[in-house]
């Protein structure tokens, strides 16, 4: 996909629907290098979670990770279509993330890790819950779940990370992002 085609994919999305994008631009390089930190190339099955254009899935690839062993979720169709054709080894999953479960979708038993593309700040306390939910009841022992946001604290409420015995934590800050992000990592309490 080209520079150009990547910019008119993700207007046309963010005109239809503002609120489930988020975000002015697709993320840069600098947040893709620096959410995907922490995962390495043989972490086994990697779920990522709102893909957009897949910055962060192409940043995943360039690392060494398995295209085979990728889950994406992304809900907007054109969006979805074109990770199909990107990513033709992954598992495309074109679902509303909160409506993700283990039972309904086997390909998310056994993810080692996952990143997360989400705007988490437009969503309610109730649907962080059922998606941390859902993705800590398939992740693998030891696993950890990256997202990014805008502001500086994490989107995820205490009250919301305790219901689902989880901590976050800050890794990083990337002040060369439009707009600048933080990223957090959310792990099971010891
Ligand atoms: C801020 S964009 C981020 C895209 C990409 N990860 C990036 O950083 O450039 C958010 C993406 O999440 C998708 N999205 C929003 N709400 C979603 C939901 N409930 N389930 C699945 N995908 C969702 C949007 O369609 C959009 O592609």
């Amino acid at each position: 996909m080209t520079w150009l085609q990547e910019r008119k994919q993700f207007v046309k999305a963010l005109l239809s629907n503002p609120a489930a994008i988020g975000a002015v631009a697709p993320s840069g390089p600098a947040l893709a290098a620096a959410i995907t930190a922490s995962i390495p190339p043989n972490a086994g099955k990697v779920l990522e979670l709102g893909c957009g254009t897949g910055v962060f899935t192409r940043e995943m690839l360039r690392k060494g990770v398995d295209p085979a062993r990728l889950v994406l979720v992304e809900q907007d169709e054109a969006m979805s279509s074109s990770l199909r054709t990107q990513f033709p080894q992954a598992a495309v999953l074109q679902v509303s993330a909160q409506e993700l479960s283990r039972d309904s979708h086997p390909e998310l038993d056994g993810i080692g890790a996952a990143i997360c593309g989400l705007p988490l700040r437009n969503m309610s306390g109730a649907h962080h819950h059922r998606l941390l939910t859902a993705v800590f009841d398939a992740m693998a022992e030891g696993g950890s779940m990256e997202l990014f946001t805008y502001g500086v604290r994490c989107p995820i409420a205490p009250g919301v990370l305790d219901a689902c015995g989880l901590s976050a934590r800050r890794v990083g800050f990337v002040p060369f992002n439009l707009p600048p992000a933080s990223v957090f990592s959310l792990a099971r309490r010891p």
